[in-house]
């Protein structure tokens, strides 16, 4: 069985944010960022919460661990003290994680766009991350962290979700915006994906240079077994995921699979990036 965390003790809403995530803490006085249910469209975003923490962590991806959850009676109230109001209990927390640095995106001036023929924007936004980021062995994480993103249809290139860690490792955040750009899982595809290029989160042009590192992420990816698919899915309750989601989740995430690996092995094997 899943575990279900029961949260209480609302502290304070996140700024800079658009689901209106929060900080609360568990029975065991863990700290956790809350996603949780304010609309009927907020359903697939906090689901897709979830699964992404889910996944990420099935192939090591860094990304906050996350839970399934319930919300106490008296946090629901105290939150809609505070304007906040909850459809239901249900909601996804996130591990918090401490002492996150947001790393920037660049930003292009005009100065910088009449030198562009003298350096590229990638040279330029290169140099940036890697002073962020001066381990060459974090940057296998970018690589990953862009097939996942392509994999599961991130839906919006956002420049807001690379972090970096007190102990210079990277982490992404915020799988809400993950599986197409409609309200529910019921049309996920990689047949339509005509895409040549990576939709990555922000900040990683110019980054993904070597494409051997994209080896063993496709590796992992494609060994993270049936099983543990249904598992993750049948965690969750058919009141934030209804079953003919479930289902095509299922064969999205399995029969697409295959296809996604196949289209993207051969782009970029190809230079088609
Ligand atoms: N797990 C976490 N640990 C620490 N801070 C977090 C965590 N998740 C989110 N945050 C902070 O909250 C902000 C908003 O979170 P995000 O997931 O982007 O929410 P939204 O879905 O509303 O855009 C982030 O920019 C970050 O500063
Ligand atoms: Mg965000």
């Amino acid at each position: 069985m899943t575990e279900v965390l029961n949260i209480s003790n609302f502290t304070e809403l996140l700024p800079k944010s658009s689901t209106r995530p929060f900080i609360a803490f568990s029975d065991s006085n863990q700290k956790f960022v809350i996603k949780a249910l304010l609309n009927s469209t907020s359903r697939k975003r906090i689901v897709s919460e979830y699964l992404i923490g889910a996944l990420a962590e099935k192939i090591g991806l860094c990304r906050p661990k996350a839970y399934l959850a319930t919300l106490t009676e008296a946090t629901i109230k105290k939150l809609s003290n505070a304007s906040i109001k909850v459809i239901t209990p249900d909601c996804v927390a996130l591990e918090f994680v401490e002492g996150l640095t947001e790393v920037p995106s660049l930003f292009y001036t005009d100065d910088m766009k009449k030198n562009a023929s003298l350096i590229s924007f990638s040279e330029l936004n290169h140099a940036h991350i890697s002073k962020f980021f001066c381990q060459p062995e974090n940057q296998t994480m970018f690589y990953g962290n862009a097939l996942f993103e392509v994999w599961l249809l991130f839906a919006d290139n956002h420049s807001d979700t690379l972090f970096k860690r007190t102990d210079g490792t990277p982490l992404f955040l915020d799988g809400s915006h993950a599986f197409g750009y409609e309200d529910n899982f019921e049309n996920l595809s990689h047949s339509f994906d005509k895409s040549n290029s990576f939709p990555v989160s922000g900040n990683l042009e110019g980054i993904l240079r070597n494409k051997n590192f994209f080896k063993e992420w496709f590796i992992k990816i494609d060994s993270i077994e049936e099983s543990i698919l249904i598992s993750v899915l049948d965690s969750i309750p058919e009141r934030l995921l209804f079953s003919a989601e479930k289902e095509a989740l299922l064969t999205f995430l399995t029969i697409e699979r295959k296809k996604f690996i196949k289209i993207w092995t051969y782009r970029i094997q190809n230079n088609l990036l």
